[in-house]
């Protein structure tokens, strides 16, 4: 079915205002970008959806902490989202924050749906919420009486609340999931998922009584929202327009998340939208998630990496390839900032950037013409036509890190072939005057790899990409990435 689509949906999760930019964000919303890139490339009709989730008790409290108005806060918080977007090149077709306009006629419409469906229900509820989830937890989740993510003690809460019936929609979600109508990537998260069915999954609360910084509940005017519902309608706001209705009903909708939201997307989300009988996404991907020198990332103990700080430091190019290509996409891993630099070094300036330089400036010394048409060496052709098979299905299959170590082999390939073929050799023995077929041709050969591996790079790498191909019409080198 991906394939007969012609229309991408891609999202990233949309983040909470009361922190800011880390790179754990950055990670999900990088990958969106190469993906949305890749399937542009392949002749897709991508949409891109990245965003801020503003509403709730934790945002409320954190703009009171901030002495500011919640908007205040959060139209500040929600411009450093994309500050650092624009500082990794992320190019996103619209950035959605919960306090949009068009969000909350959203959001109202599909809550009156979900009433006419008869999917909601009034209850008198008593539970624990962890305001840093923003969920109700069950008194068997706690470790010592705390919320196991946050530490703190969650706050027993006792109102009337209108309840989603989950319970009603259950048995089509797990068929969705069983039948891979919603394909669910890893398959450990499919897994696990299918196993959370066994469980006693409850009913959950969709509204808040005391919450007064929430979309207002449009058939209880005492109740806001519940901002995981709220949130999750953003997927079908977009940016408003009729244009992106398409996406939704006609594309292939594809959520990328991290495991720490897994139920509400597995689970909710789909319920939600079975209950008003909507479309359901048609792939969650779910990576991993990392720790920083095998800590969890947290303000308390001061370790949460600024993703601009490594642009600031490496530059946007090497800031997404230092992210992606830490360990792969989809599993767990932990992440050093000391070997940044090494990375960096390894296999930007030694590998892509210097060998781009050696061949561009054995060009621009010989006056050599890149010509495509040229003949190119068969066995460099056979590699190349492989390795642009293996990359596009990695590709499609999201497997980044897979992706860049098989291109970077190819870039190992070029240096050995340069290693073997000696260019410079043929230099000193090149009288001025009679055409140097030799070294030509070798040229030529590593000219045509340098186009391929451009093309490539692309969708991780845009900038690099356009850099190596002005060099390649003017014949000048300019230096890629300079060491550290
Ligand atoms: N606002 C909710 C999401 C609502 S979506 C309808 C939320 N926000 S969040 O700011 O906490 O972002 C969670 C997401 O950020 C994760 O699912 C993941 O995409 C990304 N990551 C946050 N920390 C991360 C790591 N340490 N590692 C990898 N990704 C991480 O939950």
């Amino acid at each position: 079915m991906e394939k007969t689509k012609k229309k991408f949906y891609i999202t990233t999760p949309i983040y909470y205002v009361n922190d800011k930019p880390h790179i754990g964000h950055a990670y999900t919303t990088i990958a969106a970008d190469v993906l949305t890139r890749f399937f542009k490339k392949q002749g897709k009709d991508v949409f891109f959806l990245t965003g801020t989730d503003e509403h709730g008790i934790n945002i409320a409290r954190a703009a009171e902490k901030a002495g500011k108005n919640p908007q205040e806060f959060c139209d500040k918080n929600s411009e450093l989202f994309k500050r650092a977007w624009k500082n990794l090149n992320i190019k996103y077709d619209y950035f959605i924050r919960t306090t949009d306009e068009h969000h909350e006629k959203t959001v109202k419409d599909f809550l009156k749906k979900l009433k006419q469906k008869d999917a909601v229900y009034e209850k008198e509820y008593t539970g624990l919420y962890c305001s840093g989830c923003e969920k109700f937890l069950t008194e068997k989740e706690l470790i010592d009486g705390k919320c196991p993510d946050h530490k703190k003690e969650p706050e027993k809460i006792s109102e009337k609340n209108w309840f989603f019936n989950l319970e009603k929609y259950l048995k089509q979600v797990e068929s969705l999931i069983k039948k891979n109508k919603l394909i669910l990537r890893p398959e450990y998260a499919k897994k696990e998922t299918l196993g959370l069915f066994k469980q006693k999954l409850e009913d959950f609360s969709i509204s808040r009584q005391k919450v007064k910084w929430g979309i207002e509940l449009p058939f209880d005017k005492n109740q806001t929202v519940y901002v995981w519902v709220d949130a999750l309608l953003n997927y079908i706001s977009g940016d408003g327009s009729e244009k992106f209705k398409k996406y939704w009903e006609d594309g292939y909708v594809i959520h990328l998340l991290a495991k720490d939201i897994l139920k509400f997307h597995a689970i909710y989300w789909p319920a939600m939208l079975n209950a008003v009988g909507h479309k359901t996404p048609d792939k969650e991907f779910i990576h991993g998630f990392f720790t920083i020198n095998g800590q969890k990332m947290s303000k308390t103990l001061g370790n949460v990496i600024d993703p601009n700080n490594i642009v600031e430091k490496f530059g946007s190019d090497a800031a997404r390839y230092l992210l992606l290509s830490q360990f792969p996409f989809g599993q767990d891993g932990d992440i050093k900032e000391e070997k940044f630099v090494e990375k960096y070094n390894a296999d930007l300036a030694n590998g892509l950037g210097n060998l781009v330089a050696r061949v561009l400036t054995l060009v621009a010394r010989n006056s050599i013409q890149y010509t495509r048409s040229s003949k190119i060496d068969s066995k460099i052709l056979a590699n190349i036509k492989k390795l642009k098979k293996d990359y596009k299905k990695l590709m499609q299959e999201f497997k980044l890190y897979e992706t860049l170590d098989e291109v970077w082999k190819f870039i190992s390939f070029c240096d050995l072939y340069i290693e073997k073929e000696k260019p410079w050799q043929l230099i000193k023995n090149h009288e001025s005057r009679v055409k140097n077929y030799e070294l030509e041709k070798i040229l030529n050969n590593l000219l045509y790899c340098i186009n391929e591996i451009s093309d490539l790079v692309a969708p991780f790498l845009p900038e690099t990409s356009k850099k190596i191909k002005e060099q390649l019409k003017s014949g000048k080198s300019i230096p890629l990435f300079p060491r550290i």
